[in-house]
């Protein structure tokens, strides 16, 4: 099939060359010449672990990528809309989704054969129907339904593993305003055998995406409120109580022969300092926003937005417990990162801890084995070093706070032994066994 994918950000660049992968003739368009030329050359203008080989081993062979995007689309079949939504705080910014309807309709005034138009990036309900459509129709005076469809079809991909989350996908999600839409989205998606494909209309496929992100958020946070309830009384470790709540054969299944599985589900039902990233937080806000407007107060979500901005404070509060007066401590400030496998700092916990312990005068060491560039952007002063490694940044501190679930802070414990003043360490995602230290502190113990 002929397929344009306008905008060749994460999503749009990461489906244009997975979905040429699988067999499809794509361009991506985007109007910025420079990263048009980058593609052109099999050379991705974001990292994402496994888009360059497969951007190099299909770029010239069924891919290509053009500013032009009225070539793109009256050569197409189907145009996927895939630009950035900002956030400005309380609303998602539709201007580059409005902007492409309005140029994709004035292609389609012109175009004879019948296209279909999908919204792929993340946008609240009815925006497909009551804000690209009517664009659509305006700028090419015809009719949706007749002469184009239009659908809406989410995307599932997880930073870090997006190529493997686009290739093996769990379910594929879409919505159109009729049948021969939805007919043209699964004849797109039948390169996918053995996958749950789930057609439905424009709004649910909307709805559907910010519901299963607001939910691994739900989790997250109910979680970490339970681990402060468990701090707040003392003798109580919220691992063992989540460890214990894993065990209910509806979280982890057991099979016939005995064994049981663990759904990476229940990671999310672990406490810590906080999820960000440039999605939950965004999308849950964006969803009780939403929902206020439209008198449906979303009053759990909210709830999940207080208890996660508080979150990366009680980290702070732990440091206190030990050390009233933080001026001139000396701490280790582990993982910049929002989460593991990623240089990606967007709403991440540690940057406000960050802020926060500077702002106290203390001293920070900081290290990511890959975020510390994009985090000293933000994070600057003669107060904070960014050091090389993990056992140089250990070096003379009173206090560790473990902020990411990096695997290489696995070893910090060895890297501690036989210090004669061992630091105090408060791990942010528990992922130490809390003897393996001499002095251990953390969330939810
Ligand atoms: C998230 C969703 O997981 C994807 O399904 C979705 O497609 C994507 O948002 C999106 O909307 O584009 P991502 O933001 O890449 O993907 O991050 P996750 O790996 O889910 O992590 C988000 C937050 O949850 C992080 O702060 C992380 O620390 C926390 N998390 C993650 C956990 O608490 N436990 C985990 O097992 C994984």
């Amino acid at each position: 099939m002929k397929i344009s994918v306008v905008g060749t950000g994460y999503v749009g660049l990461v489906s244009g060359v997975c979905l040429a992968e699988k067999g499809h003739q794509v361009t991506c368009v985007d109007i910025d010449p420079a990263k048009v030329e980058q593609i052109n050359q099999g050379i991705p203008p974001i990292y994402e672990a496994g888009l360059e080989a497969l951007l190099r081993k299909n770029i010239g062979h069924g891919l290509q990528a053009t500013t032009d995007l009225r070539s793109a689309v009256m050569e197409s079949e189907l145009s996927l809309i895939a630009v950035g939504t900002p956030f400005d705080g309380q609303h998602i910014d539709l201007k580059y989704i409005k902007a492409v309807a309005e140029q994709i309709g004035t292609v389609l005034r012109q175009k004879d054969h019948y296209h279909v138009v999908v919204v792929k990036s993340t946008v609240v309900p009815g925006t497909t129907d009551d804000v690209v459509l009517p664009i659509l129709e305006a700028a090419s005076g015809k009719k949706a339904g007749e002469s184009f469809g239009v659908g809406m079809n989410p995307e599932f991909l997880k930073e870090g593993e997006a190529i493997a989350d686009f290739m093996n996908p769990d379910r594929i999600v879409y919505g159109g305003i009729d049948a021969k839409t939805n007919g043209v989205l699964q004849e797109m998606y039948s390169v996918f055998s053995d996958v749950d494909q789930l057609a439905t209309n424009c709004k649910t496929a909307e709805m559907i995406k910010y519901t299963a992100n607001s939910l691994l958020a739900t989790m997250i946070s109910f979680s970490n409120e339970i681990g402060n309830l468990c701090t707040a009384v003392g003798g109580i470790d919220v691992v063992e109580v989540m460890q214990g709540v894993h065990l209910d054969k509806r979280l982890s299944p057991i099979l016939a022969d005995g064994r049981r599985i663990t759904p990476a589900f229940t990671t999310y039902l672990e406490a810590g300092c906080g999820f960000g990233g440039s999605c939950f937080p965004k999308d849950v806000k964006a969803l009780v926003a939403y929902g206020a407007q439209r008198s449906s107060p979303m009053q759990i979500l909210d709830a999940v937005l207080q208890v996660n901005a508080d979150q990366p404070e009680r980290m702070v509060t732990l440091l206190k417990k030990h050390f009233p007066e933080l001026s001139g401590l000396k701490i280790a400030l582990l993982g910049l990162a929002f989460k593991p496998g990623t240089d990606d700092i967007r709403e991440s916990p540690s940057i406000p801890v960050a802020q926060a312990l500077l702002d106290a005068g203390a001293v920070v060491q900081a290290f990511d084995p890959i975020a510390s560039q994009e985090a000293s952007h933000v994070l600057s002063g003669d107060r904070i070093t960014f050091c090389p490694d993990l056992s140089q940044t250990l070096n003379g501190v009173d206090a560790v706070l473990l902020m990411t679930r990096w695997a290489e802070f696995a070893e910090i414990p060895s890297l501690l032994a036989g210090l004669e003043q061992p630091p105090l360490v408060i791990d942010g995602r528990r992922m130490l066994p809390k003897h393996s230290v001499p002095r251990y502190e953390g969330i939810g113990l």
